[in-house]
């Protein structure tokens, strides 16, 4: 048996059209979407992420705004450059990107964002709308993945989730996601004794490490969803996920490449969020 492939590029196509005309529709009533990109140093990996955000903006009808600062920026200019962000009525969503500088306190920089434009729904404030089921903004990567579960018409209701890892941008947000769609939910974690007991139970595997071959297909119950979030180097150099592709697609149902998975859904939901601000702003 083969899995079938979940295609983040063609479900993130189909996304960014429907973005697209909603910010059409905004246009038309006076509003341009705008989000905010905020670089502070002048890491390559972030360069190109914040530069893959702007294009997307552009090329879909937002209005995007990227500052560049130097390494050496101070936390309190940084807070000030975000308050005039949070005042300015034509910037709808604000990404500070991270990792920010070790002089910087990036939790501090977080909150300072006003969360009715906290897009990347790091705030506290929206981690509680998310934990309570209130309105709030959801974090791009775990709602990416809610987007590619929904497009397979995968219905998660008594099923058992588990998802692999524990951070507060994915991990821990994915977890409450699929809490919110009636699944049972297992995180599991570097502590976490037996893996493979775990995630051989699963009916879906979210796999959000950050290491190679966490998820190998001796772990994979036959048939079940496996969604892979990691962005690793192999050793030839190639981009590849946690979840050894080649093994597990052999056992699953249902299975993300990396790349052209998760990876562009995460810069899809960052666009459907800033739509959503702007939506919301504009009443
Ligand atoms: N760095 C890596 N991924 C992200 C992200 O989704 N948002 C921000 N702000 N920084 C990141």
């Amino acid at each position: 048996m083969s899995a079938q492939i979940i295609d983040g590029n063609a479900l993130s196509r189909q996304l960014r059209t429907e973005v697209a005309e909603r910010a059409a529709a905004l246009r038309a009533r006076g509003v341009t979407p705008g989000l905010a990109v905020v670089l502070v140093g002048d890491s390559p990996a972030s360069q190109v992420y914040v530069r893959n955000k702007v294009k997307a903006c552009e090329d879909n009808g937002l209005h995007s705004v990227l500052e560049k600062y130097a390494a050496d920026m101070s936390e309190a200019e940084l807070l000030a450059r975000v308050d005039a962000l949070n005042r300015d009525p034509s910037i709808h969503g604000i990404l500070v990107q991270l990792p920010l500088p070790a002089h910087i306190d990036a939790q501090k920089v977080i909150e300072a964002i006003a969360p009715e434009k906290d897009v990347d729904g790091f705030h506290v404030a929206s981690a509680g709308a998310l934990m309570t089921g209130t309105p709030g903004f959801w974090p791009c990567t775990p709602y990416g993945c809610m987007k590619m579960l929904e497009s397979i018409g995968f219905e998660l209701r008594g099923k058992h989730a588990v998802v692999i890892g524990r951070s507060n941008i994915v991990g821990k947000p994915m977890a409450l996601m699929l809490l919110a769609k009636s699944a049972t939910v297992t995180i599991c974690h570097s502590a976490t004794a037996d893996l493979g007991a775990m995630t051989r139970q699963a009916d879906v595997i979210v796999a959000a490490v950050g290491k190679r071959n966490v998820l190998t297909a001796d772990m994979v119950k036959p048939g079940a969803v496996v969604i892979d979030v990691g962005m690793n180097r192999d050793d030839a150099g190639k981009l590849c996920g946690d979840v050894d592709f080649e093994g597990v697609k052999e056992v699953a149902g249902w299975i993300t490449p990396v790349p052209g998975g998760v990876g562009p859904m995460t810069i899809t939901m960052l666009l459907v969020n800033t739509i959503e601000a702007a939506e919301r702003s504009a009443g």
